[in-house]
């Protein structure tokens, strides 16, 4: 789909917001609401935005999304998106990412197509230097998406690897990618544990963007990339283990990211980490009961095989803190079943050792609607995780009691005292309800947008 921004429309199909007192004929206006109408020649499209004095960037981009998704039910190959230019601060900025997210359609598998929706027109006098950040941006986060939806048979830890490396064409990106025998050589014993029953086996992959050289530090951003996470030989049962193709979220959103810096070429160095693995099941898994030697020298013994993202993030948290200069690391999981149950797909978890870190990632999620929830890692946590025969154990005694926060505390035993913060996506990276605005079904690509936004508004 293309977007174009335009001073004025050319095309007979229109999208127009409205408030609750425009007076429609038949229809309300609210928050959300689309209706269509016929007049003389023209198709317009009204997106209801509810109460004037209520609407913020949230209910602007929802309402834009609603609107675009019509548009494309309608089956019309040109739409003109009409921008009501408010006062509101960015306001512009969060209807055309409403637009662009909410054009979103995964069909790959689809033989009926679903969209015949080509060009969109967006009628604005928007600064065009914001108008392509938004659609780079946007870009990015449908890479996320089609890495989340399509199939765990296709999005390998090879696969990963070749997105990876696509990426590190641009010539402001270093890759360097550890292949099952450096991993191995190097003791990166617990990725290794986890990813060595599958055919395609695990990697870890480093792309290190550099966009300020005058800087010797950089921000690092670690992804959790389980291609499919089948509990191990704690076999996940059914009800649970279908949608756990998810399970690479956290990586394939820090690959979105480094795709939105190359296209977008901020001036900010960025260490983006993917710790890839296929949970699978085979004569060679790892054992439940054994210990396993951590890349930090840690031992750990692993008494539920199905807790493994804590396990593959441990090694790749202090791989990436030895071997780079990095000033805070920031990682991304599908991590805990109970973080759902507590925070549903509305708002992320995040666990930090870091007060500021975390006041800003806040804010950045709020501004860009990609929300956060700061939750609790307490010593007692930690205390809980200790192992019997090992120094750790991948579980907590706590049993599933505090599981997210727990996990969490896990994590921090591979930190040291930089500064960090756990990012738990596993209910706002796949959403199995109905579609809420610019967010689709399955796929989200939550943390594309959250975290640009932060890593570009530090000073
Ligand atoms: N990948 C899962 C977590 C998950 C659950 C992601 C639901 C997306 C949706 C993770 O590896 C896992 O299995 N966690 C276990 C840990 C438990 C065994 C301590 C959990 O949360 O149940
Ligand atoms: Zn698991
Ligand atoms: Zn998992």
């Amino acid at each position: 789909m293309n977007f174009k921004l335009v001073k004025k429309e050319s095309t007979d199909t229109v999208i127009k917001f409205v408030f609750d007192n425009s007076k429609i004929k038949d229809f309300e206006a609210k928050s959300g609401q689309v209706c269509v109408r016929y007049e003389k020649k023209e198709t317009i499209v009204y997106a209801g935005l509810g109460d004037r004095k209520k609407i913020d960037l949230d209910s602007l981009r929802a309402s834009s999304a609603n609107a675009i998704r019509c548009v494309v039910g309608l089956k019309r190959s040109k739409v003109s998106f009409i921008d009501p230019l408010f006062k509101l601060k960015n306001s512009s900025v969060a209807i055309l990412e409403g637009a662009i997210l909410g054009s979103y359609v995964f069909d790959k598998y689809k033989s009926d197509k679903k969209s015949d929706l080509k060009n969109v027109e967006f009628v604005s006098n928007m600064n065009k230097l914001q108008f392509d950040t938004v659609k780079k941006l946007s870009e990015s986060v449908f890479l996320t998406r089609d890495l989340v939806n399509d199939n765990a048979s296709v999005v390998t830890p090879q696969k990963l690897e070749d997105i990876a490396k696509d990426i590190s064409k641009s010539s402001l990106v270093n890759i360097k990618v550890l292949n099952q025998a450096q991993i191995k050589k190097q003791g990166l014993g617990l990725l290794n544990a986890v990813g060595q029953a599958s055919s395609v086996p695990p990697r870890l992959i480093l792309m290190n963007y550099v966009g300020n050289s005058k800087s010797k530090t950089s921000s690092c951003v670690v992804g959790k990339g389980i291609t499919f996470d089948t509990g191990g030989l704690n076999l996940k049962p059914s009800g649970f283990i279908e949608k756990m193709r998810c399970d690479m979220s956290g990586a394939a959103s820090v690959l979105g990211l480094m795709r939105a810096l190359t296209l977008l070429k901020p001036k900010i160095n960025v260490l983006g980490v993917v710790a890839a693995a296929h949970s699978a099941i085979d004569a060679d898994s790892f054992f439940c009961g054994d210990t396993y030697k951590s890349y930090s020298g840690k031992t750990v013994e692993i008494n539920n095989t199905d807790a493994e993202g804590r396990l593959i993030l441990a090694d790749a948290l202090s791989y990436s803190i030895k071997n780079y200069k990095v000033d805070k690391v920031i990682d991304l999981a599908t991590l805990t079943g109970a973080v759902v149950v507590a925070l549903g797909d509305v708002y992320a978890g995040l666990f930090s050792n870091d007060d500021g870190l975390s006041n800003k990632l806040i804010k950045s999620g709020s501004l860009v609607g990609e929300k956060l929830w700061r939750m609790p890692v307490d010593d007692v946590h930690s205390e809980s995780m200790k192992g019997d025969i090992a120094d750790l154990s991948n579980i907590s005694s706590m049993g599933r009691n505090a599981s997210s926060s727990t996990a969490a505390s896990f994590l921090k035993e591979f930190v040291g005292d930089k500064p960090w913060a756990h990012i738990d996506i596993a209910g706002t990276a796949f959403n199995e309800n109905s579609i809420r605005g610019e967010i689709p079904k399955n796929a989200t690509g939550y943390g594309v947008r959250l975290l640009y936004e932060f890593l570009t508004s530090q000073k």
